[in-house]
């Protein structure tokens, strides 16, 4: 495994978006609201840079499938599981490891704007620009990624590598 952004570095990177984010929230209250799995290493990171911002944080998960076992998107979205909780009226923050084509964060944006939320903010930790074939309004970014297969720090491979503490790419 190739170390494309070292463990420190996302550390500090994620202590920053806390920062960011407390700033750019209209209160000091936000529901995270994430896609399983991949989400749940920064969403958990990102709820304590908050915490330490100043922000009362409360989370929420989706369960959306794009992907097989495979390295390419299906293309197709399926939703698994919706939100527990009612967030009419909550500023909410949409949280992902990564964001590549789009399709599913777009999905995730329509699905809670269905659900009327105060505000919609979206955050991904790591974005490939060069991938993307759907618009969405991605508010705060980690790190700019090229258009490699990366892993850890949530992202995996046929549910593999999730627990990295960095971010990799496979030389084999
Ligand atoms: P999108 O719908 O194409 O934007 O894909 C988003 C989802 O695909 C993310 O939540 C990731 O779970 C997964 N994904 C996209 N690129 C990678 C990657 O390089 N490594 C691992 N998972 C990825
Ligand atoms: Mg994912």
């Amino acid at each position: 495994m190739d170390v494309l952004i070292s463990r420190e570095r996302i550390q500090a990177r994620v202590a920053e978006l806390g920062v960011e984010i407390a700033a750019a929230l209209p209160t000091n209250e936000v529901v995270l609201v994430g896609p399983l799995k991949g989400c749940v290493i920064f969403c958990a990171d990102l709820a304590r840079a908050l915490h330490d911002a100043g922000v009362a944080v409360e989370m929420d998960f989706l369960e959306l499938s794009s992907y097989g076992a495979g390295t390419e998107s299906s293309g197709t979205i399926e939703c698994r599981k919706t939100l527990t909780d009612d967030v009419r009226g909550r500023h909410v923050l949409l949280v992902d490891d990564i964001i590549d084509t789009g399709r599913t964060l777009a999905w995730a944006r329509e699905h809670i704007l269905e659900l009327e939320p105060a505000s919609l903010r979206i955050a991904a930790f790591l974005d490939k620009p060069s991938r993307r074939t759907v618009e969405v309004p991605v508010d705060h970014v980690g790190f700019e990624v090229p258009d490699l297969f990366v892993l850890g720090y949530g992202a995996d491979l046929a549910q593999r590598y999730r627990e990295l503490p960095y971010i990799g790419v496979k030389t084999d």
